[in-house]
């Protein structure tokens, strides 16, 4: 494996393009690949089995197309599929997504904080985990935010529809004295300035991808794998679902545009 090799980042949809975003920020010189797996998002409302054998597909297409290192940027897919994903392929490192419970626990006041995240991820054992770990002496309240993921992948960031879900979500928990809210699912950090709005400057949104980019420089430093390139890496953006829909999000959720490819899995 080659130092240029890019890093494959793959999600149900745009979410993971937070994570992207944060990748792109701190690790500029590498090459990364993108694939959405639009043809089936959403995955949180599906069985973590299917959501498994999406996962493993994918996998199988980036490391095929060469990547150093895959980020399961999709917390749903972390929790249905991290630990097989990394039995499945032990010689690529995989980095996911946990729900970010330990900085929130660390850190209320109030010893009440909130997750957002898809009724997959509550059901994993990994959110179990973390809970067991890390949150024994707080009161953690959940919400799934039905629709908000297909919100957020028609671009409606700040529509009535769109606040209605987060008012839902949030007015329970900010009624029960939350002060932190952890974003367990990739696609809603997309939607922090509306759920600063309905939540107020007193509840801290935490957000795990500038986390998770600063593992994936770890790990690619740990095995000799990081690009030693002065210029900035390339891109590519790859979707099993509708190119021009993706190319047309680009903009509004990264601020920039690309060029997105079609590409069929075997799912
Ligand atoms: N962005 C994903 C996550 O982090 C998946 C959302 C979905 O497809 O339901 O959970």
């Amino acid at each position: 494996m080659n130092n240029i090799a890019p890093i494959g980042i793959f999600d149900s949809g745009v979410g993971g393009l937070s994570v992207l975003h944060q990748i792109r920020r701190q690790l500029p010189a590498e090459n990364l690949i993108f694939l959405a797996d639009q043809a089936h998002v959403p995955y949180g409302p599906r069985p973590l089995e299917q959501v498994r054998q999406f996962s493993e597909e994918i996998s199988r297409s980036l490391i095929s197309q060469g990547a150093k290192l895959i980020v399961v940027a999709c917390n749903t897919a972390s929790a249905a599929a991290l630990h097989h994903l990394r039995a499945t392929f032990p010689d690529t490192p995989f980095v996911g997504m946990e729900p970010a419970v330990k900085p929130a626990a660390e850190r209320t006041l109030s010893g009440v904080v909130g997750v957002l995240a898809t009724p997959a991820t509550f059901q994993g054992k990994l959110y179990a985990s973390v809970i067991e770990r890390f949150a024994r002496d707080v009161t953690v309240l959940q919400a799934t935010c039905p629709g908000l993921v297909s919100q957020i992948e028609n671009g409606e960031l700040d529509s009535d529809a769109t606040r209605a879900i987060l008012e839902n979500a949030l007015h329970p928990m900010i009624a029960r004295g939350i002060d932190r809210v952890v974003m367990g699912c990739t696609h809603y950090p997309f939607v922090i300035p509306l759920i600063k709005e309905i939540s107020g400057p007193e509840v801290e949104v935490i957000d795990p991808a500038p986390a998770v980019a600063r593992q994936v420089g770890s790990v690619l430093l740990a095995r000799g794998l990081a690009s030693t390139e002065s210029a900035l890496g390339a891109v590519q953006y790859l979707t099993t679902g509708n190119p021009h829909k993706l190319s047309s999000l680009l903009p509004l959720l990264l601020g920039e545009s690309g060029q997105v490819q079609h590409i069929q899995l075997d799912t």
